[in-house]
């Protein structure tokens, strides 16, 4: 089975192929043979990329593989500059295809040196997380960090095609795809209050991995996050920040940590819990739509409150809300639902309530 996702962005439109083995049609779908660059990262290569980029080369390709180390330390200009190494070494010319496999750090850090590397070379993505899959290989947002600041670093540089083959994550860690789900029950949250439905019924099929409804997490997932890309690609209009829901709580908590005791997903399902609590206080929602939430989110093995290991200064949380780069002119704002499948941006949202909130930590 196959599912299409088309992104439509007019001249940078692409489609997103999802299902079991897509990867082993990559090569025939990007046409003539050329040269291409395979990034991926020290997990992921020996189990996906080395395949892919034979591949490649049996098909008459120019192929190479760098290979970046795990873990967010690749989304750094010095890894970066090793990609250029790469780059300059095979003779690249604006044909060269860069192609990303593996997590959202594999795919951003690959992305962006697409997006530089000679004004822009054609990428494409082939994600094999969770995460990635549903979230950061669509959209085309690319680029590494700052030592003091995360993603600050980046373009925007939508793909040619996205490849999401079901089939790897077979091998991902059971963590890793719950911090997935984290953004899939996001989207339930902020646009489909079918989806979300569905996904209360379903969940413990999902969270089994049966390829039909993985299938169609991410297809669905991908459907709603190009829609939102489409009416809003270089996050001018304030559309795009809707996909920001549970962030604001959830950036504080990954820097407090350090980007170290949580991953990104699990931040971010405590934050959606709190800023679900804070649209509660604010007479927006029901106890219900907090409890479903909770719910959902504990039924994909996913944090709904800190851990206990990590104290939290709730001053020191919201001086990090401040700073993150979705506030404006030092307000607090967030991204409430109003029910199951809705949110909206709220400016101004008193301290003394975020203080409330972040209080249920301890
Ligand atoms: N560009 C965007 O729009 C966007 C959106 C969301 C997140 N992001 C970025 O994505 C990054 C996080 O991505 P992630 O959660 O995918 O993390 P990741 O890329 O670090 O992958 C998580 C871990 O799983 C391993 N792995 C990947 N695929 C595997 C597989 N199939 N089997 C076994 N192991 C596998 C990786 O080696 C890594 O150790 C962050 O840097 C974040 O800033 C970007
Ligand atoms: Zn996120």
């Amino acid at each position: 089975m196959r599912h299409t996702v088309r992104v439509e962005l007019g001249r940078r439109s692409y489609d997103v192929t999802i299902g079991a083995g897509v990867q082993s049609e990559v090569v025939s779908l990007l046409g003539q043979p050329g040269s291409v660059l395979v990034v991926s990262d020290a997990n992921v290569a020996p189990l996906y990329a080395e395949q892919l980029m034979e591949r490649f080369a049996s098909a008459g390709w120019n192929a190479r593989l760098a290979i970046q180390p795990a873990g967010e330390v690749a989304k750094s200009l010095r890894e970066i500059e090793k990609l250029y190494d790469a780059l300059i070494d095979m003779k690249a010319d604006r044909q060269t295809i860069v192609v990303a496999v593996g997590g959202g750090v594999v795919g951003d850090a690959a992305g962006f040196a697409a997006a530089s590397y000679a004004r822009g070379l054609p990428f494409v993505q082939v994600p094999t997380t969770l995460l990635a899959a549903v979230d950061s290989s669509v959209g085309g947002k690319v680029g590494v960090n700052h030592p003091a600041a995360k993603n600050i670093i980046g373009a925007f540089h939508q793909p040619r095609a996205v490849f999401i083959d079901t089939d790897t994550l077979a091998t991902l860690p059971s963590r890793e795809f719950s911090a997935g789900m984290a953004e899939v029950v996001k989207y339930g949250m902020i646009l489909d209050a079918e989806f979300f439905d569905w996904m209360e019924r379903s969940i413990a099929g999902v969270m089994e991995r049966i390829p039909d409804q993985v299938a169609h997490i991410i297809e669905r997932s991908c459907q709603l996050k190009a829609h939102v890309v489409e009416r809003d690609e270089y996050e001018t209009t304030g559309l795009r920040a809707v996909l920001n829901f549970g962030h604001t709580f959830g950036h504080a908590y990954e820097a407090l940590s350090n980007y170290g005791t949580l991953l990104h997903g699990e931040a971010v399902s405590i934050g959606m819990v709190d800023a679900a609590l804070l649209a509660r206080e604010l007479g927006r929602i029901p106890e219900e739509v907090v409890s479903r939430l909770e719910a959902l989110l504990k039924a994909c093995h996913l944090p709904t409150k800190l851990p206990a290991e990590m104290s939290l200064d709730a001053k020191q949380v919201i001086e990090t809300m401040r700073l993150d780069k979705k506030s404006v002119a030092g307000k607090l704002r967030f991204i409430l639902p109003t029910k199951i499948g809705h949110v909206e941006s709220v400016r101004d949202v008193p301290e003394e309530l975020v203080k409330k909130i972040l209080a249920r930590h301890g």
